[in-house]
């Protein structure tokens, strides 16, 4: 029986990866072992209750403030440890963080074959995301399946020399989550608060973003609250302390603006199909706002995402002060250009991902 093992550990891996936990049990022949990093803590366990997933084995590693050398060391010795128990055929990491980056690399050294999930997406600047965007190019090249959510990753593969044979067009496992979380009645406190209003999504946490970008960010922010009386954002805060001082420094004393902990996605996502827009420099919501059909100012210099800017969904503005001011306050007053941007066009796939994925790990090919 093959024995296949997926490891995760923060809030957008565990969206992305659950589905696809949920697919793999639901198939025979097959044993199934999840191995959660805790790279994050209580971000993770809101998503593993959401989608009712029990990790096999929790490595519990986060702690505040922690560095990148903390998460990276801490994954491989305890990578080495459970697969050294398990001894899977395959292990399945997804995306680009550092639990990804160090669980391939433990892996590579075990010489235990590597499936990437999310595959492919690539800026060329190993500082933007960061360090994010090396991650994906480092898993990039150890991988032994490549699950490209898109045709532009499949390609961004090729041109890197990776075998056709070992690239599959998946679509991204993101819609398949936000299949199953969106639901057509819907309610919460934070709807009823916004009600009569526009109701602005803004989420924000990336590395490269910490200090002066986030301060500038917020300061654009604010100042457009102020001039429209009928905006009000809703901004859940990550829960890095360093993140949560900028947000309450700059935000806070603003009856429109309301700060909140971390949501539940499947909360979350409901109330993101429910609002005006969104500011953001979160990877995932990229992919999941032109589903939606929600307008994003992506709040970073680059994306690694361009499937979304093609599709009219995202608009790139940087982390400056009066860019932010403007875009925001353009996508507020410019009736074409919100209604442009608001064509829900999903070019990350049909919600099957996961089932290709698993067909191609059980059967040597995708049945769809
Ligand atoms: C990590 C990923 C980033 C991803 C993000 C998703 C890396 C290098 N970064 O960044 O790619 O976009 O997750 O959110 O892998 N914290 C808590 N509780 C939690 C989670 C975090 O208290 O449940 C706090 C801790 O103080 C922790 C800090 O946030 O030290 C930062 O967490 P960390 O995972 O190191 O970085 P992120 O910015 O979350
Ligand atoms: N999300 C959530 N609750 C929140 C904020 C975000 O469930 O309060 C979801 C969001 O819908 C997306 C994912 O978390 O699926 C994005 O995670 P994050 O922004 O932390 O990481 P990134 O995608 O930037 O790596």
């Amino acid at each position: 029986m093959k024995k296949i093992m997926l490891v995760f550990g923060t809030r957008p891996e565990a969206i992305k990866m659950c589905p696809l936990v949920k697919e793999l049990k639901s198939r025979k022949n097959v044993s199934i072992t999840v191995c959660v990093t805790g790279q994050h803590r209580e971000m993770l366990k809101q998503v593993l209750d959401t989608f009712g997933v029990t990790p096999d084995y929790d490595l519990a590693i986060m702690q505040s403030g922690q560095t990148l050398f903390d998460v990276t060391e801490k994954v491989m010795e305890g990578i080495k440890k459970v697969a050294g128990e398990v001894k899977p055929d395959v292990v399945l990491v997804h995306g680009d963080t550092s639990t990804t980056f160090a669980a391939a690399l433990a892996c590579f050294y075990m010489n235990i074959p590597v499936g990437h999930v999310e595959a492919g997406l690539r800026t060329y600047d190993v500082h933007s995301p960061y360090p994010e965007a090396f991650n994906r190019q480092a898993v990039g090249a150890i991988a032994d399946y490549n699950f490209a959510p898109t045709p532009l990753s499949r390609d961004n593969l090729l041109r890197e020399g990776k075998k056709p044979e070992s690239i599959f067009v998946t679509g991204n496992t993101a819609i398949d989550a936000l299949s199953t979380t969106v639901v057509r009645d819907f309610d919460h406190p934070a709807l009823e608060w916004a009600k009569g209003s526009r109701l602005v999504i803004l989420t924000a946490h990336r590395r490269e973003n910490w200090g002066d970008p986030l301060y500038s960010i917020f300061r654009g922010i604010r100042r457009v609250v102020e001039e429209f009386p009928d905006v009000k954002v809703l901004y859940p805060i990550h829960l890095n302390p360093l993140v949560r001082k900028a947000a309450e420094d700059t935000l806070s004393g603003c009856d429109r603006i309301r700060l909140t902990d971390p949501i539940d996605t499947m909360i979350f996502h409901n109330i993101l199909a429910r609002s005006y827009m969104i500011l953001t420099d979160s990877g995932g919501i990229q992919e999941e706002a032109p589903s939606l059909g929600k307008p994003v100012l992506v709040l970073r210099d680059v994306t690694e995402r361009p499937e979304g800017v093609a599709a009219g969904t995202l608009k790139v503005i940087g982390t400056k002060e009066e860019n932010i001011y403007r875009e925001f306050k353009r996508l507020l007053t410019d009736e074409k250009e919100y209604d442009a941007m608001s064509q829900a066009k999903n070019p990350y796939g049909d919600g099957l991902a996961s089932k290709r994925i698993a067909d191609v790990l059980i059967y040597g090919k995708m049945m769809n």
